[in-house]
């Protein structure tokens, strides 16, 4: 298993990489900086985080050469429409502090407003080719939504980050991005929507506490949090698990030194429940989900 992972367009990335969404902007850079401390050398934010400015600090605090660590945001949705997102890739960098970005991606598909989805990829296309950007893709991006946007457009995404977790295996979603080329990117890949604090009901199933996933865990020595991220990994995702404790930071990065068995993989794919924690992407709407990104 490589821990580095090749694009499309050939460009590299760590396989494994550190996600802020829900992590405060005031305790962005905190985290960011203790990743890199760590080893992480990936970071994924977004624009709807509010929290590209701490992601900027904390890689600044970390002394690493910026060419040193791969920085990948999110179009959000009211920025769509292509002189729109070209400005909202100016407020990204902005508020980050970098020239350019290496990954930057559309958050989600506008399904019933296709047509601005695609005027807001035909930006990243044109950041991309004027070498703003490394690499391009999307995310929560159905089979369709993808045809749909492979039509319009040039360029193949390089990646579609999307729900993945041993409770949502998202099979059919992966299969597609793997036969079109697109880097399958997990997110919850640990399974934090199914146990976010504050979100949803007591009695919902945490990944964290499944009994396979514990039998595999203790069987390794290590918790199920790494036995989830070695999956991903071993199946050839990226993954980009959050957190802002110092120990489970350090603790999601030490996965490089064990390897779960087929048998293993095969009994965390059976845990699929064919339910995602996220919403519908078909359901997303700016009247619903659209909130003004702050210029830098
Ligand atoms: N594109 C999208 O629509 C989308 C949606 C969701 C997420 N994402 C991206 O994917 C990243 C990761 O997904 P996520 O944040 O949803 O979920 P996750 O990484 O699967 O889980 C994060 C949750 O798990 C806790 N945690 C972290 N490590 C742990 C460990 N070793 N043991 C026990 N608990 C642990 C965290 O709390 P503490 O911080 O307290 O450790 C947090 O509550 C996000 O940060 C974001 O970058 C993208």
């Amino acid at each position: 298993m490589s821990t580095d992972l090749s694009l499309n367009n050939g460009v590299r990335l760590p396989a494994l990489g550190f996600g802020v969404f829900q992590t405060p902007p005031e305790e962005t850079a905190v985290a960011v900086e203790e990743a890199l401390r760590v080893g992480y050398r990936l970071i994924d934010t977004a624009a709807a985080y509010g929290n590209e400015r701490g992601v900027g600090e904390g890689i600044r605090r970390s002394g690493l050469a910026r060419d040193d660590i791969f920085v990948e945001t999110k179009v959000w949705i009211s920025d769509y429409g292509y002189n729109e997102t070209l400005h909202a890739f100016e407020k990204a960098v902005g508020k980050l502090g970098v020239d350019q970005l290496d990954l930057l991606i559309l958050h989600q598909p506008l399904p019933s407003e296709f047509d601005l989805t695609i005027d807001a990829y035909r930006a990243l296309e044109t950041l991309l080719a004027d070498g703003k950007v490394r690499a391009i893709g999307v995310s929560n991006f159905l089979p369709d939504h993808l045809d749909r946007l492979l039509d319009a457009t040039t360029v193949v995404p390089a990646v579609n980050q999307i729900e993945v977790h041993p409770y949502f295996r998202n099979t059919e979603l992966l299969e597609k991005d793997d036969k079109l080329g697109i880097l399958s990117q997990a997110w919850s890949p640990i399974g934090g929507i199914t146990f976010y604090p504050g979100w949803g009901d007591d009695d919902r199933r945490s990944t964290l506490e499944d009994p396979t996933l514990v039998e595999i865990a203790t069987a390794h020595g290590k918790t199920t949090a790494q036995v989830m991220l070695r999956w991903h990994l071993q199946q050839g995702r990226q993954a980009i698990p959050k957190s802002v404790s110092p120990t489970r930071i350090a603790e999601n990065f030490d996965i490089f030194d064990f390897t779960l068995t087929d048998a293993e993989l095969a009994s965390i794919d059976t845990l699929d429940t064919g339910a995602r924690g996220g919403p519908e992407p078909e359901a997303i709407t700016r009247a619903a989900w659209g909130r003004e990104i702050p210029e830098a």
